[in-house]
């Protein structure tokens, strides 16, 4: 594998994208823009601190990942990203040492990427997740 690792961004759960956002704005990191990603049932915000960025979830309805997350731990970090280049071999190495996909195929992210999470319990308690960019063209 060629790639170097990237931190692509750290999740964050928030009741809402304003409140959550406040802290942050305060010591200058600001919120670049705002997107809801029916997929996994969350509206997020981005706000870039130098090479990576915060992610805000807030979740759309009741029934999402982030909301259940929300009732059992209350607001706070989420997961982590690496961004790849190729998911789906990410994602074949991992199966094969064993770690807990929880998903099969890559799903449908922010930014047109694409995604997939690494279960906590078989990657130290962290949510993993893994994003592939989406193909720039033009
Ligand atoms: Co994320």
């Amino acid at each position: 594998m060629t790639d170097s690792p990237v931190l692509d961004h750290i999740g964050v759960a928030v009741q809402s994208i304003d409140s959550g956002a406040a802290v942050y704005e305060i010591v200058g990191i600001e919120v670049e823009g705002t997107e809801e990603v029916p997929e996994q049932g969350v509206r997020v915000a981005f706000l870039p601190v130098g090479e990576t960025r915060i992610e805000l979830l807030e979740p759309i309805g009741e029934d999402s990942p982030v909301a259940h997350h929300l009732e059992r731990r209350g607001a706070g970090l989420h997961h982590i990203c690496f961004r790849v280049s190729d998911i789906r071999s990410a994602m074949a190495r991992l199966s094969a040492e064993g770690y807990d996909l929880l998903s099969d195929e890559p799903q449908q992210g922010a930014d047109g990427c694409l995604v997939c999470f690494v279960h906590p319990k078989s990657a130290g308690g962290v949510l993993i997740e893994l994003s592939q960019p989406a193909v720039v063209t033009s």
